[in-house]
């Protein structure tokens, strides 16, 4: 039986998509486990966007209509990774509908070692929800004040649940900037940073490429702390690479 992650901000735009798609893909690809990554951020969803799923295929949607079986909602990335999307054209879910996600998610949960859920931003019902179902909960936030008092707000929320509290993903860190360190800010939120990841034009590159931005360029900057937030969370180590010479010639080449 496997655990349910649920990637989780308060905050819209701070980097969820983008983090949970990279630590999915990097513990799938880099570490051989059986993961899933799954789009509950049912009113504005994105991953099959920045994945590349193409409007005909099965999704989420799909299954709790009973209009597709599961296997075949899934969606193989190239990390080996399996993605279960959320339609792209807007739709309310009925009550009983809703009701149905939960059984997707334990079956899931049966067949995968790993099954991240991807959050909608703000605190309401649809991120409670997948916040209930995530056995631990992994924060995202930029370094900024706005960012981690929304943390503090879900960790609030999720006190009486009972979930076990991974930590805190600083993302979209800048040198130069107003920003907090990575210290205050696991000061100010009472959770442990697990990782600081630069604000980096790899990643709205890799985006454009519907790719994972690790699959998109290896050596990136971002790429690094996302493969260490993968190696984290598959409890492996993990030591940092830099471009060699080969490498970064062929990133100015290909203009990366
Ligand atoms: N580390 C980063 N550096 C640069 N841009 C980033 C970074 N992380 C995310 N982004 C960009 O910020 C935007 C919001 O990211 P997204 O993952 O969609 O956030 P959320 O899921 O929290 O709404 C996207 O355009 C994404 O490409
Ligand atoms: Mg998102």
């Amino acid at each position: 039986m496997g655990r349910i992650i649920t990637v989780v901000s308060g905050k819209g735009g701070v980097g969820k998509s983008t983090v949970a798609l990279n630590a999915a893909a990097a513990m799938a690809g880099h570490h051989k486990r059986k993961v899933v990554l799954v789009d509950l951020n049912l009113t504005t969803p994105h991953l099959a966007a920045m994945t590349g799923i193409g409007a005909k295929a099965k999704v989420l949607e799909d299954v709790v209509m009973g209009k597709a079986g599961l296997a075949e909602a899934l969606s193989e990335h190239e990390s080996g990774l399996k993605v279960l999307a959320s339609s792209i054209s807007p739709r309310k879910f009925s009550m009983a509908e809703l009701g149905r996600i939960g059984p997707v998610l334990r079956e899931l949960k049966k067949t995968h070692d790993d099954v991240i859920i991807d959050c909608g931003p703000g605190l309401g019902s649809e991120a409670l929800l997948a916040m209930r179902y995530g056995d631990q909960l992994l924060y995202v936030a930029t370094p900024t004040v706005p960012s981690l008092m929304d943390v503090i707000r879900c960790r609030k929320m999720v006190t009486n649940l009972g979930k076990q509290e991974l930590g805190l993903v600083l993302n979209m860190a800048a040198r130069g900037e107003a920003q907090l360190s990575a210290a205050q800010a696991a000061a100010m939120a009472e959770v442990p940073v697990l990782c600081t990841i630069p604000h980096d034009k790899a990643v709205p590159k890799s985006l454009a490429a519907e790719k994972a931005t690790i699959y998109y360029d290896y050596y990136a900057p971002s790429s690094q702390e996302f493969l260490r937030l993968g190696a984290h969370l598959s409890g492996q180590p993990f030591t940092p690479k830099t471009r060699g010479f080969i490498a970064r010639l062929a990133s100015i080449i290909q203009g990366k």
